[in-house]
């Protein structure tokens, strides 16, 4: 019998250079995608998954991120003396979402080892890894179908996406083969961002795993890889080469809405898209786009 998942983990300490000078003193995560932060999707999911027990990973100048999920206690009675019961709601439900722990990253060393940095709060139960870069839809639920298959193979599974081969140099790639469920693949081997030419596949790593505690092991001598930096998916690789490590690596393919806010234009989108399908935004939004595109030559 396995344990049982029941802890997350968000890296969130990346320095969100592509959106200068927007993210000089505010962390890329706390950018808003429609009216809430980024980072409050990737919790927002996670609980939705049942993981209340989220562990952020954070660098410096992150202290926004803490505040945010924080009680203000001034703002509370301003709305409570106003009557704004709903926003009064949505600032609560902000901070009473998760237990959230916070813990630094220290050298900013890459994904890899960010998430080794967990080692003590997770010990050794497996656990998920949500980054904070790619949001997946709320209603089409891709967090629990792999807690189940972790939980059904006693494996390491990662969250995949068919992309166009022109876009897989952004990405970790899988080399996959199939098995008996259409959704799950196998995964023999992993490369981190590589060229077009190279990719075994154009299946894309999306920021969605949940890992075996082995992991802690393999990224303590994980060498640093592409960009110099600690890669998580070089640690995958070993535990995918050899399936007497810990089960092996199997991949959940992810056909439904993800949105990337890691990249200026996907970002963009993503609002758009979002605010198109919310009820009190979609319907003036909608009319006034079809307007604005009609003029566009
Ligand atoms: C990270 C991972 C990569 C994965 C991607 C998903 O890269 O290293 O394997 O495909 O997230 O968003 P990053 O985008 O942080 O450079």
């Amino acid at each position: 019998m396995t344990a049982r998942v029941r802890k997350a983990v968000i890296p969130a300490a990346g320095l969100g250079t592509r959106f200068l000078p927007a993210t000089k003193a505010l962390p890329k995560e706390m950018l808003p995608v429609v009216d809430k932060p980024a980072i409050q999707y990737v919790v927002e999911e996670s609980v939705s998954a049942d993981l209340t027990d989220v562990l952020m990973i954070i660098g410096r100048n992150k202290n926004a991120i803490s505040n945010h999920f924080d009680r203000v206690t001034e703002l509370e009675l301003n709305l409570q003396k106003k009557g704004d019961t709903q926003k009064l709601e949505r600032v609560v439900k902000s901070q009473e979402l998760a237990d959230i722990y916070y813990l630094r990253q220290g050298d900013p060393k890459g994904l890899g080892h960010a998430v080794a940095r967990a080692r003590a709060h997770v010990n050794n139960e497996p656990f998920a890894v949500l980054l904070g870069d790619d949001l997946i839809d709320a209603r089409d639920p891709l967090l629990s179908t792999m807690i189940a298959e972790q939980e059904k193979r006693d494996a390491t599974i990662i969250a995949l996406m068919e992309v166009e081969p022109d876009q897989i140099h952004l990405y970790g790639a899988a080399e996959v083969e199939a098995t008996d469920s259409e959704d799950v693949v196998k995964v023999t081997g992993l490369v981190e961002k590589p060229a077009t030419e190279d990719a075994p596949s154009n299946l894309a790593i999306i920021g969605r795993y949940v890992l075996k505690p082995e992991v802690f092991d393999i990224l303590e001598h994980t060498e640093p890889g592409k960009g110099g930096e600690i890669q998580l998916t070089d640690a995958l690789q070993e535990m995918a080469a050899d399936d007497d490590v810990a089960g092996g690596v199997y991949g959940v393919i992810f056909r439904g809405r993800r949105y990337d806010t890691g990249d200026r234009l996907d970002y963009i989108k993503a609002i758009v898209q979002l605010a198109m399908d919310r009820d009190d935004l979609g319907p003036a939004l909608k009319p006034w786009l079809k307007d604005f595109t009609d003029n566009i030559d």
